[in-house]
């Protein structure tokens, strides 16, 4: 039997069970538009293949790590000395985690200046930055678990700013850490939204954003849509064989960090000792840590920690209404404002981490 006679039995057979001609009409027919700005295209299936990985190093961590305050940094240890390849699954899992902080923030400023989040494309924008913050909530509650003394002083800092939210930051603060103190409480509920709650709302937001990606196809920016020449490729497979040597790519820096850079795991946390002078929170974290630090402590009558915190939520609002305040999109018009405001955001992030980094 050749080739050609397996697939038709195969396709054969499916299409005799299943409804599937809608679904198969819509990756054969899919093009993907080209031009000077098509890199960024990239960069969400990059993503995608991080957090896979994430899914399967993490799954693969839990077969050892045991959660409770007593048993944690051991269990890591172990991991790391006695288990076969323990190191490196550890190791990539930490990598991959950073690197796909990484490329959300790349894609979400690429899809910010390429307009990408006009109209139709509204919600596909609105559950990216779902997916953002939820990103960050997994880099966050994941930093705990090895239980050594950066993550756990980290871990107290983190939860004291959330403590400075207006009116609920108390609240706030006492259902982070399931109690006044960072304790073996807090590391039972940091793991529980690990590894179950924040992946399965991830799994349910990312499934909207990869369904209206699909059903809306990829969006051209403003310049190459005014342009007279246009040109696209095949979704399937000229882009698909494309998107996997990005992912190969992203395999190839992930393996080297991990093997030439593997993840360290400190000393195991005395919760009693004092904060250690210079605790910094991860990378992606620093420059709120350090726009906290700048502030005054008291800006006119209000305490300069509630007014910082009160700007990153107008900051994180301003993200999440973007295309309902854009209202140049209609006329299909650039606007510089926003642009701007993008330009000012991003530069204010990476200023605040590189000040932060070199900051003791
Ligand atoms: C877990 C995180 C995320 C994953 C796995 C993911 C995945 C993807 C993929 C595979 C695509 C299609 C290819 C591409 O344009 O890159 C896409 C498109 C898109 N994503 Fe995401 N994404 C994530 C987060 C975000 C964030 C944080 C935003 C912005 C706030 C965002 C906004 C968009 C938009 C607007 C598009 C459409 C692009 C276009 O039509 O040109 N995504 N995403």
């Amino acid at each position: 039997m050749d080739i050609d006679t397996i697939k038709n039995n195969l396709t054969g057979w499916v299409k005799e069970r299943y409804h599937v001609e809608p679904f198969m009409d819509l990756i054969t027919k899919k093009t993907v538009p080209q031009h000077k700005h098509s890199t960024w295209y990239y960069f969400g299936g990059i993503t995608l293949f991080l957090f896979i990985t994430q899914i399967i190093t993490g799954i693969l961590l839990l077969f050892y790590y045991k959660s409770t305050a007593n048993t944690a940094f051991d269990s890591v240890k172990f991991i790391m000395t006695k288990v076969e390849f323990g190191w490196l699954i550890r190791s990539i899992h930490g990598w991959s985690s950073n690197l796909m902080v990484f490329t959300v923030f790349v894609h979400m400023f690429s899809t910010f200046f390429l307009k990408a989040y006009r109209p139709p494309r509204e919600l596909t924008w609105v559950t990216g930055v779902f997916l953002f913050f939820l990103t960050l909530g997994t880099g966050f509650t994941g930093y705990l678990l090895p239980w050594n003394e950066l993550s756990f002083f980290a871990t107290k800092v983190g939860t004291q700013m959330a403590g400075s939210v207006p009116y609920i930051g108390d609240f706030l603060r006492t259902i982070l850490r399931g109690g006044e103190e960072v304790s073996d409480a807090t590391l039972g509920r940091f793991f529980g939204f690990h590894i179950i709650v924040l992946p399965l709302c991830i799994f349910a937001v990312l499934g909207a954003h990869l369904a209206f990606v699909q059903l809306q196809g990829m969006s051209e920016p403003i310049s190459v849509k005014n342009g007279k020449e246009k040109k696209s490729i095949p979704f399937f497979p000229n882009f698909l064989l494309r998107d996997i040597l990005a992912w190969m790519l992203a395999l190839g820096v992930l393996a080297s960090l991990a093997v030439f850079f593997p993840a360290e795991l400190g000393k195991k946390v005395d919760p009693f000792a004092p904060t250690p002078v210079g605790i910094k929170p991860e990378w992606y974290f620093l420059w709120m840590f350090q726009a906290l630090k700048l502030i005054p402590s008291k800006v006119f009558i209000f305490d300069g920690e509630v007014v910082g915190i009160l700007g990153f939520g107008v900051m994180g609002l301003i993200l999440l209404i973007l295309p309902f305040i854009d209202i140049w999109s209609r006329k299909e018009k650039r606007n510089l404002f926003l642009t701007l405001l993008g330009i000012f955001m991003l530069a204010f992030i990476v200023v605040m981490t590189v000040w932060g980094l070199i900051d003791n």
